[in-house]
């Protein structure tokens, strides 16, 4: 069997270029005794993992990626052959696997079991029902706990995670206002998210921008980006804010590490709370969110946009527009359809 599989051929310098990755076709290894393979329907891509294709990057989260190996990231997948006993053929998986059409796995990858009733397209489980709805959820339930009448602030607001927060902000009856990249960008987050508000973190005066968008402050500011916005944004915290801290989109391109914000003090002058979290280490509680996410989706009150790309040879461009912010919504490749999959026949 034939796998098209998508290298790490060079460790990106800065922002991820085409040709930090190369589309190569291989054949399918035979498996060994406790060994799976899944076919990979869909690939999700998310900016976090470009931290790990930097030569130090390797920590307890994960290793630093090899080159010349199929790039490491989310996929959705069915197995289609097993020699592992807790792993049959068909089931279907949210993995921490590769840019590939098969993947060979012994289990001990991050692995969520899934069942799907085909009440939702199968994408979502990496989406708004996955690793990205979850970051939206855990971050403001846990975290920034949004009262009604206050202020969300997203950044990145357009992207998988953001697109979703703001939603999140609104069904709790708080406003939502987003920091985006352009002013296209803006005016689709307040139109098809929902959004009450957009604003372009690019546009020069974009400090005086928060504060008109904030009169009363900002009482949470879900923060995917750090450094230079977020000591923007300390400026018009509200007293007691909570600021659910998920990734620092600017600091993975950085060659020498980013200065932090030199204004933390206004944490200790308005008791507020800046904490990170990796959504990951609630696995354990992602029925919770998936109830409470998969219940608004019903309801109509949450919504999801993606941005697809088609074919596994597609992913290192897919990759790269999320630093150029060319996507809105959350980034997926899609593999293959599913009802094509020899492992659902
Ligand atoms: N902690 C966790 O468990 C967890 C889980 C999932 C994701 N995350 C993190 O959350 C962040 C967002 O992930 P995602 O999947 O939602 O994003 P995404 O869909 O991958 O999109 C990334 C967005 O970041 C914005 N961006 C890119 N470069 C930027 C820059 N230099 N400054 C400011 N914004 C920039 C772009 O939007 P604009 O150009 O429109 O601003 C882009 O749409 C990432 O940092 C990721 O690592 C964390």
């Amino acid at each position: 069997m034939k796998n098209t599989q998508v290298l790490l051929a060079r460790r990106p310098a800065g922002v991820p270029r085409e040709n930090d990755f190369r589309v190569v076709e291989d054949d399918v290894r035979a498996l060994a005794s406790g060994e799976f393979l899944v076919e990979n329907l869909y690939l999700s891509l998310d900016a976090g993992f470009r931290n790990w294709m930097n030569e130090e990057s390797g920590d307890d989260v994960l290793p630093a990626m090899p080159l010349d190996r199929p790039v490491m990231g989310l996929t959705l997948g069915r197995v289609c052959q097993s020699r592992h006993p807790d792993y049959a053929e068909g089931a279907l998986l949210m993995a921490r696997l590769a840019w590939e059409e098969y993947s060979i796995s012994d289990g001990s990858d991050f692995i969520v079991r899934l069942e799907s009733d085909g009440r939702y397209p199968l994408h979502y489980h990496l989406g708004v029902l996955g690793d990205t709805g979850m970051s939206a959820y855990f971050g403001l339930h846990d975290i920034g706990r949004p009262q009604p009448g206050e202020t969300v602030l997203v950044s990145a607001a357009g992207g998988a995670v953001g697109s979703i927060a703001g939603q999140i902000a609104r069904i709790h009856g708080a406003r939502a206002v987003g920091l985006v990249g352009s002013a296209e960008k803006c005016a689709r987050l307040c139109r098809d998210l929902g959004y009450d508000e957009a604003i372009d973190r690019s546009a020069p005066d974009v400090a005086e921008r928060i504060a008109a968008a904030c009169p009363e402050g900002v009482h949470v500011y879900f923060d995917s980006v750090g450094g230079p916005l977020l000591e923007q944004v300390l400026v018009h915290i509200a007293e007691g804010a909570g600021i659910p801290f998920g990734g620092a989109a600017p600091a993975y391109n950085a060659p020498v590490p980013l200065p932090g914000p030199s204004n933390l003090f206004a944490l200790v002058l308005k008791s507020a709370r800046l904490e990170g979290f990796m959504t990951h280490r609630n696995v354990d509680r992602y029925p919770e969110a998936r109830s409470a996410l998969s219940g608004w989706l019903d309801d109509g009150r949450l919504r999801s946009v993606e941005y697809i790309h088609e074919g596994v040879a597609q992913a290192g461009v897919g990759f790269c527009h999320l630093f150029e912010g060319r996507n809105f919504g959350k980034s997926v490749v899609r593999v293959r359809d599913d009802d094509a999959s020899p492992a659902r026949r």
